[in-house]
């Protein structure tokens, strides 16, 4: 057990930090880092292809590489993982990082249909897909920082 985890809850998940490392670890659960690799190479190869992340594709600039390195890290740490982000990174503090991108239910939404497709493409769990999808979404909203009608 971690310590200083606090617990799958909408505050802390919400937050950006790591969630409640229960045994075994969604991470585990999902199979571990050929897992997070392989989700975070078709969340960027959906972006990549989908008209409606047209938006948030362009936010990212040119390359991919340096991203998928830093959310594999991420994600792997908030899904109860080896912390391989905060060491790097500092505090998550996902919403803060996020500031400086325009962020609103459309981009939010086109974030969760990369997502949603990754997930369904390499998570055979449906009720694991489910849970994990869930808190990302949770994160994703928590992440706009316009208002809703600024489109
Ligand atoms: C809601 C819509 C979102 C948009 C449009 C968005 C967009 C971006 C962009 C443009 C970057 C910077 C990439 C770069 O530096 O090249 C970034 C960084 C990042 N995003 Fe998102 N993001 C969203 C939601 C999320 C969510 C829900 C998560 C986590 C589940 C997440 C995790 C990250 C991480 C870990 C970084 C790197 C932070 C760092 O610099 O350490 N993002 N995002």
């Amino acid at each position: 057990m971690r310590q200083g985890y606090a617990g799958l809850n909408e505050k802390h998940s919400r937050g950006g930090e790591p969630i409640l490392s229960p045994d075994p670890t969604p991470f585990e659960r999902l199979g571990g880092e050929p897992a997070i690799e392989a989700l975070v190479e078709r969340f960027y190869a959906e972006m990549d292809a989908r008209p409606e992340a047209r938006g948030i594709r362009a936010m990212h600039g040119g390359g991919l590489e340096p991203i998928k390195f830093v959310l594999k890290r991420y994600l792997g740490e908030w899904l109860g993982g080896p912390p391989l982000y905060s060491p790097h990174r500092g505090p998550p503090r996902l919403r803060m990082r996020h500031l400086r991108f325009p962020i609103g239910e459309a981009e939010r939404d086109a974030w969760l249909a990369c997502m949603s497709a990754a997930l369904a493409a390499t998570v055979a769990d449906a009720e694991l897909r489910g849970w994990v999808y869930r808190a990302m979404a949770s994160l994703a909203d928590h992440m706009r920082n316009q208002a809703a009608d600024s489109g």
